[in-house]
């Protein structure tokens, strides 16, 4: 399947065959590392991903995601989270990036101070960090499932304190987003897709010209 293809059968999944599929540890694991491959800010791959498989953990997680239906019957629900504070990582990332050898030891050295530069005592720097690498690599496990033929429905509404303290997940984590992985309801055709806007609405061309719609 080209991207194309992959990108046009990609649909928000309402309805699973309850727990229709059987998605092991290996081929999740599989996929998510595949995602990995994303873009990351300073190669810092500060997403982490907590897999619910077991039952009774997705009830759990049902309840968190304000008891949205395909949360329990999903096969698999990935929590994607985003660390805030992958900074701290820097010194170990250079020293594997010059042991890769991607990076000799003044560039890494470079690299060190630039990443302290962008995020020290930049609170949006950090969130977008939490957010943005871990929302490609979200994309990508679900481009990666839908190329398998697996169902997949990004979730984002759901008690973010809740989430936290049910999967045990520390402050320096942001719950970006769950990917609900499963069989589609055979009995359900997937509706139309919701009209996207056109490019003529949506792009701007060597800027915005500042005035809004
Ligand atoms: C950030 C984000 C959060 C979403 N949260 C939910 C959700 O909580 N529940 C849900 O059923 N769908 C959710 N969706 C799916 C959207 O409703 C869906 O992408 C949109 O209707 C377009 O449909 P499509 O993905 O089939 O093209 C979310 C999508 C995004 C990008």
């Amino acid at each position: 399947m080209t991207v194309l293809q992959v990108l046009k059968r990609r649909r928000s999944i309402q309805r699973f065959e309850n727990e229709g599929l059987l998605l092991t540890r290996e081929m999740i694991e599989e996929m998510i590392g595949d995602a990995c491959l994303a873009p990351s800010d300073f190669n810092l791959q500060p997403w982490r991903f907590v897999v619910v498989r077991d039952r009774e953990r997705k009830e759990i997680l049902y309840d968190c995601a304000y008891k949205q239906e395909k949360v329990r019957t999903a096969s698999a629900v990935v929590i994607v989270c985003g660390d805030a504070f992958a900074d701290r990582r820097a010194e170990a990332e250079a020293a594997e990036a010059v042991k890769a050898g991607a990076l000799d030891e003044m560039e890494a050295a470079r690299m060190v101070e630039a990443i302290h530069r962008s995020f020290e005592g930049n609170d949006v720097a950090r969130f977008a960090m939490a957010v943005r690498d871990p929302a490609f690599a979200a994309m990508a496990l679900m481009l990666l499932a839908t190329e398998r033929g697996i169902g997949t429905t990004p979730i984002g509404r759901f008690d973010d304190k809740a989430l936290r303290r049910a999967f045990s997940i520390p402050d320096r984590y942001f719950p970006v987003l769950l990917v609900a992985l499963g069989l589609p309801a055979l009995d359900a055709p997937v509706p139309p897709r919701g009209r996207r806007m056109p490019p003529s609405d949506v792009v701007f061309h060597e800027g915005m010209g500042g005035a809004e719609p």
